[in-house]
């Protein structure tokens, strides 16, 4: 069964035309384009036929590697969800019968920390076990529905949303500019967009060819791997985006930068450094600091992200941006 609010919204990914339920075979039509969309387990797949190489290649790792997905990126830990806790405050914020798409959301880690119970929450991912795994981990009380969708084809009216959370997904898209595009069209007039946690472009040039280049001298490769396989196309081909990127995206889209926060200094080696270790640990056994470090640490990066030209050295951005 189709809920109803969110069968008010969506629309056809390709032609934006209205889809309708049909009961009987329990699959969403768009009548003037002539396409039908399945529904399984209750999520609407609102892909386009055409999906693009790259697009499959995404779905099918993240499908694959859904289970693994908090294991992999420290998630829970102190110094990730101190930042996050900042722009889930805003649509914790938001004002009730709020409608909200998250785009590219995962396992559903940022969701179940939205707390606000009059409103309802989209969440979207290009990865059908993603969607199924972020259904299955729902523990907030706000409305929340599913739906399988591509960030770049934003299945939703014109207008209709309140906010749109992208969170480490941008830099899995081959064109981020669509997004953006996007999301301008689907928000409502003064509606917000917070890009969250986005990778720097440094690492990608100086930082990670070290890594690699270390790896290869001293032959720990193969120690050093990650036990999960490999990472997904668009994080390998992704050299993340500097500060005039998302100037760039916000002016082509005529969306107006609310706030910019620049993420970690020290933290981000510190990290990376876990990451490879934990990489290669069970679970049960991953390490990490104690959290009055990550507090220290966290406080001197923050500070140190306030002076000109360092600042430029963060490891990550969050953007707000508004309609
Ligand atoms: C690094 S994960 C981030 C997940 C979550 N937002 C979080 O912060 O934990 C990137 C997610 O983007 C999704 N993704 C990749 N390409 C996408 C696309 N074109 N449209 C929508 N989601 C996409 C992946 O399936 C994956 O779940």
């Amino acid at each position: 069964m189709i809920d109803k609010k969110l069968l008010d919204i969506l629309v056809c990914p390709v032609t934006k035309s209205p889809l309708k339920y049909d009961k009987k075979n329990n699959e969403l039509i768009s009548k003037s384009a002539k396409l039908t969309y399945r529904i399984k387990d209750d999520i609407p797949i609102l892909l386009p036929k055409n999906l693009e190489k790259f697009k499959v290649l995404e779905a099918e790792y993240h499908d694959h590697e859904a289970h693994h997905y908090g294991e992999i990126n420290m998630i829970n830990s102190f110094h990730v969800t101190h930042y996050h806790q900042k722009y889930l405050k805003i649509i914790n914020e938001l004002k009730d019968n709020s409608v909200i798409l998250e785009v590219g959301s995962g396992d559903g880690n940022d969701a179940k920390n939205i707390t606000k119970p009059k409103i309802t929450i989209i969440q979207s991912d290009i990865s059908f076990e993603m969607v199924k795994l972020a259904k299955n981990n729902k523990k907030n009380n706000a409305k929340t529905v599913y739906v399988v969708s591509d960030a770049e084809k934003i299945p939703c009216k014109d207008n209709s949303l309140d906010a749109i959370m992208i969170v480490g997904a941008l830099h899995h898209l081959p064109s981020p500019i669509n997004f953006f595009k996007e999301a301008r069209r689907a928000l409502s007039s003064n509606g917000i967009l917070i890009v969250g946690f986005e990778p720097n472009s440094w690492p990608y040039f100086y930082i990670y060819p070290c890594i690699r280049f270390l790896k290869k001298l001293l032959m720990i490769e193969k120690y050093t791997s990650s036990k999960h396989s490999d990472v997904s196309i668009g994080d390998s081909e992704t050299e993340g985006f500097t500060y005039s990127d998302f100037k760039l995206f916000l002016n082509e889209s005529n969306l107006k930068l609310e706030k910019i926060q620049r993420i970690w200094f020290l933290f981000g080696f510190i990290h990376t450094l876990l990451s490879i270790v934990n990489s290669k640990l069970p679970q049960d056994k991953s390490i990490d600091l104690p959290i009055w470090l990550q507090k220290l640490i966290i406080y001197f990066d923050d500070f140190i992200l306030t002076l000109p030209i360092i600042r430029n050295f963060c490891w990550h951005w969050t953007l707000v941006a508004k309609k």
